[in-house]
């Protein structure tokens, strides 16, 4: 079976830039308590009329067909992985579709969060390698300003959160030993309400949004910060090792590890922990925590920065609501 392979990869950021100097401004917190407990100095927020998720990842998707030298025309498939849909239905897959007028081919959206790039990867892995499909854009995009509880009340979340898309192509790649080597996933849905937004509910009474749900503090993000920062540094350490021993490869042989962009102090960890020094990608100080964008904005980035070069072992790893956490190995 052959394998797939990124040939190219884009991104963008909405361009206004708010910093935690203007959060305090919203709510009593301060930028010393942000940049010491997440690392984040500023991050983007789209503006209304202009930046929609899906013409986001058409401009990341964009960047990324450039790079490809590919048109739009040439891709086969769309998967399409947010938690910040335009719409409550349809997904932002077929929306980016019409955006970039392309023809009738499929459009799959994914909702694993701040996993949903590498779930989207590896299904989009599985289509190239069956031959199925031939070219397949990957997007992560979202817009979390709009949902954020911008007061006091909500700040433990707020600060954290930015928008911004990323995309990556995959085309399939003849040598064995090169391209997308694997993908790993896993979720424990006993956690499932330690990171979420709840509301609006089809399932919890039988009208989906009566009026008193917008005093509801659970149409905001809930997250059991605590818990969350003790299962990412466990998942993420598991799923890297896990992704290296399938492959018979040890951790010195990663030359770049990029991480789901959660927050700094853990990527520090773990860059401690596993001895990966000078190896991690952090762009999380200038956009926060762009959710599934957060792998593909970084990627495109390193690679502008020449930081992933040609037979490079690049590691990608993501932790996150549902719990869910996943790792892909990527020999350049
Ligand atoms: N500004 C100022 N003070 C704040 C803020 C804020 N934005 N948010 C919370 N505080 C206060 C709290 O009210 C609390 O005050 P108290 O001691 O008087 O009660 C104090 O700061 C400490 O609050 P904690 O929630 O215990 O803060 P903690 O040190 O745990 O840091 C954090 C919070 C940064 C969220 C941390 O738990 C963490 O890093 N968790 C990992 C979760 C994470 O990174 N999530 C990212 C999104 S999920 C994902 O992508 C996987």
């Amino acid at each position: 079976m052959r394998n797939s392979r990124i040939t190219g990869v884009g991104h963008y950021v909405p361009e206004r830039i708010v910093t935690n100097f203007d959060l305090e401004k919203l709510m009593d917190t301060n930028d010393d308590w942000i940049q010491e407990r997440t690392g984040i100095k500023e991050r983007r927020f789209f503006e209304p009329g202009k930046d929609t998720n899906a013409n986001m990842a058409a401009r990341a998707a964009k960047m990324a067909l450039e790079r490809a030298n590919l048109k739009p025309k040439d891709i086969d498939f769309i998967v399409y992985a947010t938690i910040s849909a335009d719409y409550m239905f349809p997904g932002s897959g077929v929306l980016m579709q019409r955006e970039m007028g392309m023809e009738t081919i499929g459009a799959l959206d994914i909702r694993n969060a701040c996993s949903g790039f590498i779930y989207g990867l590896s299904v989009a892995d599985q289509f190239v390698k069956t031959g199925m499909y031939n070219n397949i854009l990957v997007i992560g995009s979202e817009i979390q300003s709009s949902g954020l509880d911008l007061t006091t009340k909500g700040r433990n979340v707020s600060v954290i959160f930015g928008d911004g898309a990323g995309a990556v192509v995959l085309q399939p790649e003849t040598s064995s030993d090169k391209g997308i080597l694997s993908t790993h996933l896993h979720a424990d849905g006993n956690f499932a309400e330690e990171l979420c937004v709840i509301e609006p509910s089809t399932s919890r009474r039988s009208e989906r949004m009566p009026k008193e749900l917008f005093e509801s503090n659970d149409i905001y993000g809930h997250m059991n910060g605590n818990l969350v920062f003790k299962h990412a540094i466990v998942r993420f350490s598991e799923v890297i090792k896990e992704a290296l021993q399938s492959n018979n490869l040890n951790i010195e042989d990663i030359d770049l590890l990029i991480p789901h962009q959660a927050n700094l102090r853990i990527s520090g960890y773990l860059e401690q922990k596993l001895g990966l020094q000078g190896k991690v990608y952090n762009n999380i100080m200038r956009y926060g925590n762009t959710t599934a964008a957060s792998i593909p904005i970084a990627m495109s980035e390193a690679w502008q920065d020449g930081l992933i070069k040609d037979n490079n072992l690049i590691c990608l790893a993501a932790f996150g609501s549902g719990f869910t956490w996943a790792s892909s190995l990527i020999r350049w």
